[in-house]
């Protein structure tokens, strides 16, 4: 049992903390936000995790997981000061496609300020490779009488949605330290889920994060172009993934054709890795056609619904008039994050084009009502398929994969499907009577 303190109570930080928890440990948990604070007290989440909720409440109800606000309580409460400290906040895209840093310097400003004993750093956003001796700086430099620290990088590789499996049963724990025992000690903590432990150096630690999500990013493009390919040649890239998956060497995760990543991690950390490659003038040209293979999955989309529904003109507006139903506005099933999502990308391009959009989605219509607009956010799958002229299939919710098809054909103004995920069986599809469009099936 260690005592432990996270820094930012997001999808990162939440869910290591809680995780902690369940694992025996004690753990404080502190964030700016204060309404996140007051709820989490009560076990209200402020995000939508799987399984999370429960977890939180029976570890809050046991006295092993705890929220607060202030630093001072969660670094160096009497009874039991932290032994390590978690960085967990938001580390967004900047200006240039960079990973911003200002919350990371203000979390390390704050321990810095607030320490009053030695203390394990570890940090956990996603953060350029040179960071945690960035952060080292920053402590060493802000604090009011030295200290003694050390500063551990632990990459998290959690997928929204099944992050609470993800965390309890690791591919590998990956450290990087320059001090071994610090990195020993933060290794204690995984070894109950007896993963893989990893321990390099800090910045090599850092690299194998955006290597990893560079791999199933550059993954994901290539089977985007890969069906591309398919649907001018009449093959059926969903077999062609498959026939593929079978070579170990390859693997099939990862080599689902449709809308190309989107989320909280893929877009800003390939684009982070490039500017990283960029700023030391290496010209990352893998990375770039990743970028762009991936930008084209969503226009792809929007061009298939206007060939097939949209008017016949050389102008823009080629929508106008046509209503468009999209089925799912999180960017993946099993969250309510609308982070960099596709759907909410297309539900723009449709705008642009003169469209009228409805949309539904089972749990992330709350965050996308904060950023659309004049879009009909409807109750269910059936009420965006009432009178509209095409639906787009879009996040592959569970529900929607046995939805009463013959009933939305009734419905709509015309059987027009494009399955942004390839959810559905095309010659099915054509039997009951839909014109429908997958990604990359050509045949
Ligand atoms: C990702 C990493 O997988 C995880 O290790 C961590 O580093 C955080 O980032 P996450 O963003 O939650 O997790 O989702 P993930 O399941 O990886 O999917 C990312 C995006 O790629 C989603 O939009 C998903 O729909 C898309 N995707 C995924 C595909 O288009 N095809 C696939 O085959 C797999
Ligand atoms: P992620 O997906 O990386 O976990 P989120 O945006 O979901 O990111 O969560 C990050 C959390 O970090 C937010 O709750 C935010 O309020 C919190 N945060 C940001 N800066 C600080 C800080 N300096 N101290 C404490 N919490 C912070």
């Amino acid at each position: 049992m260690k005592n432990i303190a996270v820094i930012g109570v997001g999808y990162v930080g939440l869910v290591t903390g809680t995780c902690f928890a369940d694992l025996g440990n004690r753990v404080t948990c502190v964030d700016v936000n204060e309404e996140r604070i007051a709820n989490l007290k009560q076990g209200i989440l402020p995000i939508y995790e799987p399984g999370l909720e429960e977890v939180v409440r029976r570890n809050l109800a046991a006295g092993r997981l705890s929220f607060t606000t202030s630093y001072a309580e969660a670094l160096n409460c009497p009874e039991a000061p932290a032994e390590l400290v978690f960085i967990a906040v938001n580390t967004p895209t900047g200006v240039d496609g960079e990973a911003e840093l200002r919350y990371v310097r203000a979390a390390a400003e704050m321990i810095a300020q607030t320490m009053d004993h030695p203390l394990i750093i570890v940090n956990k956003s996603t953060v350029p490779v040179g960071t945690g001796d960035w952060v080292a700086d920053i402590v060493r430099n802000k604090q009011p009488k030295p200290i003694p620290f050390s500063v551990v990088s632990n990459p998290e590789f959690l997928r929204e949605g099944s992050a609470l499996s993800d965390f309890m049963n690791p591919d590998r724990i990956v450290l990087g330290s320059l001090d071994e025992e610090a990195a020993q000690k933060v290794a204690q903590l995984y070894l109950p889920l007896r993963g893989p432990i990893m321990i390099t150096d800090p910045r090599t630690a850092e690299m194998i994060k955006y290597a990893s999500n560079a791999f199933l990013a550059t993954k994901i493009s290539f089977i985007n172009e890969i069906a591309n390919i398919c649907e001018a040649l009449g093959a059926d890239v969903k077999e062609v993934a498959a026939g593929m998956g079978y070579d170990k060497r390859i693997g099939r995760a990862f080599l689902d054709a449709g809308l190309g990543y989107g989320g909280s991690c893929f877009p800003k950390d390939v684009k982070a890795l490039a500017h990283m490659a960029n700023v030391q003038g290496k010209h990352p040209q893998l990375l770039e056609a990743v970028m762009q293979i991936n930008a084209d999955a969503r226009r792809s989309i929007v061009a298939k619904v206007r060939a097939l529904v949209g008017n016949n003109s050389t102008h823009l507006n080629r929508l106008e008039g046509k209503t468009i139903g999209v089925l799912g506005l999180a960017f993946k099933a099993n969250t309510d994050d609308i982070r960099e999502s596709q759907p909410i990308d297309i539900i723009r391009m449709i705008q642009a084009d003169g469209g009228t959009v409805k949309a539904y989605d089972p749990v992330a219509m709350p965050n996308a009502a904060k950023v659309l607009h004049n879009v009909k956010l409807c109750a269910d799958a059936y009420e965006v398929a009432e009178g509209s002229d095409a639906l787009i299939l879009a996040t592959e919710w569970n529900e929607f994969k046995n939805l009463d098809l013959a009933r939305i054909k009734r419905i709509m103004k015309q059987p027009v499907i494009v399955d942004g995920r390839n959810l559905y069986d095309p010659p099915a599809m054509r039997e009951l009577g839909f014109i429908y469009r997958g990604v990359g099936r050509g045949y």
